[in-house]
């Protein structure tokens, strides 16, 4: 569970991120994020994890404050938080199989880890993550040899790898296409339903918003101007949310 209590965030130029963002996440939702360039919706996302700190207000994970968590509470706190990005952030000369692996360093000590060693256990799961997302046969290969599909299913793998109870995924279909975009939200809903792993998902498009959303939430210049179910974000809630009608870039059409 996510908690966001009454959190603001001002960045140092002055600039609003978040103002006044109230609201709790729970276990197994789907939610998308959605807003015009610049809403906030990243600075929603990275408070999460505290990539970005808060300005005012807390955010609670599992019932533990992140705000306030000092070194090794937050280390501990942000193993349960998966982070994929727009352009996968993976070590592009490494295997497949390790960048999976990655996702567990946060088990072990550092010196363990500046020497690679991974527990078989740790190489079994990192290879059962990989089946899940259909890519058992890739572990040996190179990052940088798949294609931006695969290397966002294998970013999606490393969460697995690291058994996240939340997934934050930010723009992860941004720089697909279409028939690869479907691979990989069909990959995260899965997960979603089979882990009850909860994903919170930045998107662009509306119409892959809506398909894989159980709930949207709508930003506008650091605020939350719509929170629901998506049955609920109807054509007029998202043109309140862009604050003017609906426009072809936003749909991808063929996902
Ligand atoms: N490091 C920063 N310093 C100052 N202002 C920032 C910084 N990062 C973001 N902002 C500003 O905060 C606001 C929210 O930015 P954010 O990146 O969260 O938007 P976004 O909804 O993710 O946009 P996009 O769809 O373009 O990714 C914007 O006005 C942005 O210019
Ligand atoms: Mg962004």
């Amino acid at each position: 569970m996510i908690e966001f209590k009454n959190v603001s965030k001002v960045y140092p130029n002055g600039t609003r991120g978040l103002n006044n963002v109230d609201l709790r996440i729970d276990d197994g939702e789907f939610v998308v994020v959605v807003g015009l360039s610049g809403a906030g919706k990243s600075t929603f996302l990275r408070s999460i994890n505290r990539l970005h700190e808060v300005s005012e207000g807390e955010i609670l994970i599992n019932g533990e404050s992140i705000t306030k968590a000092g070194g090794s509470e937050l280390y501990r706190i942000r193993r349960d938080i998966g982070m994929i990005f727009q352009n996968f952030n993976l070590v592009r000369r490494s295997s497949v199989m390790r960048n999976v692996l990655s996702g567990r360093v946060g088990y072990h000590s550092t010196m363990r880890m500046i020497f690679g060693l991974f527990p078989k256990k740790d190489k079994e799961l990192a290879m059962q993550s990989l089946e899940r997302v259909n890519m058992p046969e890739k572990a040996y290969m190179r990052a940088d040899e798949l294609s931006g599909g695969q290397q966002q299913r294998v970013s999606i793998a490393r969460a697995l790898a690291q058994e996240a109870k939340q997934v934050l995924a930010d723009e992860p279909v941004a720089s697909l296409d279409p028939m690869t975009t479907k691979q990989v939200m069909d990959d995260l809903a899965r997960i979603n339903k089979e882990l009850n792993m909860t994903m919170i998902v930045n998107l662009h498009f509306i119409d892959v918003a809506r398909k894989y959303a159980t709930r949207i939430i709508g930003l506008k210049e650091g605020e939350v101007v719509f929170d629901g179910p998506v049955e609920e974000a109807t054509d007029e809630v998202f043109s309140h949310i862009y604050g003017r009608p609906v426009n072809e870039d936003e749909l991808m059409g063929e996902a």
